[in-house]
Order: C-alpha cells, then structure tokens, then sequence
C-alpha cells in the first residue's frame, strides 16, 4: 500500500510517500520519499514556536513540497515524462491513502495541514483513502521506518515475540510517557510528565543558558565537553512507586544553580557543566523507570521515540540498559526521531489495518 502523508502539529512542515507491507504481524515501511522542511529561523528569535508564523510557513510550504515529492517520485516513474505541477494538473501517481496528522499540536498549524490534505484528496487521489493519524502514535511507530535505500533488507526481521510485551519511551517537546504494550497495536499508559515534558526542559534549560531555540541539541553538543558529575541535579520522582515523570523541579533547580554563580556564566566551561549535569539527571530518570518498568512487566523490549530520541546520551544508556535486561531496544533512524511526515504514514498504515477511523478536524489535546 502506498501512503502519502502529511505533516504540520508543529514547526516542521513535512511530506513523504511511503510503501507499506507485513500486515500487523510485522509491517514493513519503505520510505520513498520524505521532505521535511524546518522552521527554526522564523521561530528562533522569539525562543519557542509562534503558531501563526507556523501556519503562515506551513501555507507557504506545503504545495512548494509536494511538487518537489511528486516531481521526484515521477521522475523515478518515468523519466520522459515532465513532473506535473501539484497545484494544477494530476499527477501520474497512484496512491491508497492520503494521511494527515490531526493532533496533538498547535492548532492553526494542524488545520493546513488538514485542509490542505482534504484539497489534495479531492483533486488528485479521489479513489484513495483520508486518514486522519495521531501524531504521537507517529513517534511510536518511526522505529519501523527503513530508509528507502536499505529496503528490502529489514532491519528488523523480527517476529511480534520479540517484541512485545514491550515498554515505550515517548519523549518529545510536548510529552512525556511511559506505555506497556501488550502488543504493536495495544497499550496501557504506565505514566506520564506531571508538568514539563522532558524535550521542553531541554529547551528551557537551553534558554537560561543563552543557547539557541531548539534547545535539545544544543545542550547535547555542550554537554559533551562537561562534567556530568560537577553538579549533584536533582532527579525529582525518581525513587517513587508510580511511572510519573517530573521535570520542573530540575528545571528550577538549575535556575536557581545558575543565580547562585552568576560570576561564572561567561564561561564556556560554566556552561559544558551544566548542560552535561542537567542532561545526565534527565536521561537517569528516564532511563530508572524505564528499566523498572521492563523489569516489572517482563518485557520483551524497550522502545524509545520522539524528538528527544535523537539525545544519544539517553540512547546510549537505554540502549546498555536494555543489554543488561536482555531486552531488544528499538529507536527510530537518526532521521526519524524529530518530526516528519513517513511516522505519519506508518501510523496511518497500522490504524487503516485497525479499521479505525478518525475525525478529519484539528484535535489539539490528542493523547495516546
Ligand atoms: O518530536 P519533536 O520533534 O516535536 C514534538 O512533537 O514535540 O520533539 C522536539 C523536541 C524539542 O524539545 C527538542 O529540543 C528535542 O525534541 N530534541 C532533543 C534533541 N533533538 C531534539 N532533545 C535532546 N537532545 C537532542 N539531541
Ligand atoms: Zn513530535
């Protein structure tokens, strides 16, 4: 089944064609194409995502990507054959389904997105279907991704045994959650952020610091050259019987940390330590519960998603984590942690194969 899809909860616009294949029992994605265009510059001087510059870029965008997507996809196609323009005439492509993130997310942002998925529906892929996809559920399921250039060797020849029962890390700039999967498609939520999600400190702590918006890598590249155990951060829940998360209280704590020795915060050694304290208190949070959760549930494996993904000092330690448990770990692809437009399609995959259907409206407080 081939899927385009659609992306725009937040400040990437994003489209990608993706072949989907396996079923439930173990479905495969061969991303064919996928643009993702970032915002960052028009957000960055303001520290965060300003939703009407998101809409106004994401209108911009979209048709300028899905020319781009249906020219190279037809190129491929035929090579005689000139690439249609997306706004006018129909392109050549078949496809089974258009699918489009309907939340969570920054509502105007979502409504392009939406209304620009229904218009390209109607023009040019009437027979196909229109589905509406969650976009954390997107984050579960980019571990499944394979780079079009990796196919058909999978990556992941994996039977559903080895998989589940599973526990999921879904980090991002908006969640925090810890799942238990009975199976791919069926899970119970373990736990979750009680106030800031972990990828919102990053960009928090970032900020005190004078770094640049988006402010998870940025603290990730200081706090390589850090001590991580110059500074005793607190790691708030961490011993508490329940799988809630809290990361205020850190924080706060490196707010106050910082006040306290104002003198020093010209330094660039200043700044290495409290990137790689904060960040090491961060990932042992993360990575504690997890492992008592794998632990508890007798799990299978440790699945991580979501932007914070991308942190390879919390992949790393789930990763010798899940090694010590003898569980398998799965992560997204580098290029698959952060927001883009093929989770989207596997998403939409899985939940056409579950029959079930989504309103096609922006739905801001969409949860798993
Ligand atoms: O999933 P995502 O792209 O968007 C949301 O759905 O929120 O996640 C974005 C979040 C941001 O908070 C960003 O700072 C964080 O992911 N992030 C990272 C890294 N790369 C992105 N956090 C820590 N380390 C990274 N390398
Ligand atoms: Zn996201």
């Amino acid at each position: 089944m081939k899927i385009l899809s659609i992306e725009t909860s937040c400040d990437e616009t994003a489209i990608a064609i993706v072949e989907a294949s396996g079923g439930l029992k173990a479905p495969r994605f061969r991303v064919l194409e996928n643009i993702v265009s970032s915002q960052i510059s028009f957000h960055a001087p303001f520290g965060g995502v300003v939703p009407n510059i998101a809409k106004r870029e994401h209108l911009k965008n979209l048709p300028v990507i899905l020319e781009r997507i249906l020219a190279n996809s037809e190129s491929k196609i035929s090579s005689s054959k000139q690439a249609q323009n997306a706004a006018g005439k129909t392109p050549n492509m078949k496809v089974d389904a258009v699918a489009v993130t309907v939340g969570p997310g920054l509502e105007p942002a979502l409504w392009t997105g939406i209304n620009f998925a229904k218009e390209i529906h109607h023009n040019h892929f009437p027979g196909s279907k229109l589905v509406g996809v969650n976009h954390m559920e997107g984050h579960l399921y980019s571990f499944l991704l394979t780079q079009k250039s990796q196919f058909p060797i999978s990556h992941f020849q994996f039977s559903r045994a080895k998989i589940s029962p599973a526990i999921g890390l879904v980090v991002s700039g908006g969640h925090t959650i810890l799942l238990l999967l009975k199976s791919l498609t069926q899970w119970k939520k373990l736990g979750e952020t009680r106030d800031d999600a972990v990828g919102e400190a990053f960009d928090k702590v970032a900020r005190m610091l004078g770094l640049p918006y988006p402010g998870g890598p940025e603290i990730q590249k200081m706090a390589e050259n850090g001590d991580e155990a110059s500074i005793d951060f607190p790691r708030p829940m961490m011993r508490g019987k329940n799988y809630d998360f809290s990361f205020s209280g850190l924080k706060t704590s490196v707010l106050y940390y910082i006040k306290d020795h104002e003198s020093q915060f010209k330094s660039n050694k200043f700044i290495e330590d409290v990137a790689a304290s904060f960040q090491a208190a961060a990932v042992e949070t993360l990575v504690y519960k997890t492992a008592k959760a794998a632990k508890e549930f007798k799990a299978k494996s440790i699945i991580l998603a979501g932007g914070v993904a991308a942190n390879k000092a919390l992949r790393d330690a789930l990763q010798a984590a899940s090694h010590e448990l003898h569980v398998n770990f799965f992560a997204p692809p580098m290029e698959f942690n952060t927001d883009n437009a093929a989770m989207i399609a596997a998403a939409a995959y899985i939940q056409i194969l579950k029959k079930k259907n989504r309103r096609i409206a922006a739905q801001a407080n969409l949860t798993l």
